[in-house]
């Protein structure tokens, strides 16, 4: 499985990547406010860092300016993938764009009949939101189980790879491996949180206790 950061914030990109955990990065318009920097520079910052997939979406909601703008943002670096909302608009976009040879990202994906769509019109990825989902009393896990499903019947004709997004816990990048997802995007808090546990820094600690304890050097 692949593991994209969700996240703009490139000190952040830097650290989980000498770890080798970063495959690509998903970012919208809310990270990039929240990194406080100009959208095109940061966007060029992580390509420069990260080789893999770069999601970078676009800020209009008519059909033309994004096509436009996909255009643009893809001219920042190879690795640039296109973000369009599952909106009608936003299909047209995808369709464009994938035609042109631009990996498009469809998302604010909610239901499998949305992701259908995305598959049809050529998207690289789609983006169903899990925790969004959740946060409204739905199960957004199901969801996923559904578009892998879905996908896989179709293989021969859908290549669209399944990106989890909206991920609020390290269980459930777990629950959307094991749904079979080819992609989770994980904020790095969780990442953190991933890598942690209680057993393993107890069991380390007396480790190191106990090699004190011979006395020998390495
Ligand atoms: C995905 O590409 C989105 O940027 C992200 O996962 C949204 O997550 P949120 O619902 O926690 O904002």
């Amino acid at each position: 499985m692949k593991f994209f950061i969700d996240t703009a914030e490139i000190e952040e990109i830097k650290s989980l990547s000498e770890i080798g955990l970063v495959d690509g990065v998903t970012t919208n318009p809310s990270l990039i406010y929240k990194s406080g920097k100009d959208f095109k520079t940061v966007i060029k910052e992580i390509s420069e860092i990260i080789s893999g997939p770069i999601s970078a979406e676009v800020t209009s909601t008519a059909d033309s300016e994004m096509i436009n703008q996909g255009i643009d943002l893809a001219n920042i670096a190879d690795n640039i993938v296109v973000k369009v909302p599952l909106t009608r608009n936003g299909l047209i976009a995808c369709k464009e764009l994938s035609a042109k040879k631009i990996k498009v990202n469809v998302t604010l994906c909610f239901s499998a009949a949305q992701a259908l769509l995305a598959g049809k019109l050529g998207a690289a990825y789609i983006s169903p939101f899990i925790g969004r989902l959740d946060d409204i009393g739905s199960t957004g896990l199901n969801l996923i189980k559904e578009i892998v499903n879905v996908y896989d019947i179709y293989k021969k004709d859908i290549k669209t790879e399944v990106l989890a997004a909206s991920i609020r816990s390290p269980l459930q990048v777990t629950q959307v491996a094991q749904m079979g997802a080819h992609i989770a995007t994980i904020p790095p808090k969780i990442i953190t949180q991933m890598i942690k546990h209680p057993l393993t820094d107890l069991g380390l600690e007396s480790f190191m206790n106990d090699w004190k304890k011979t006395g020998q050097k390495f």
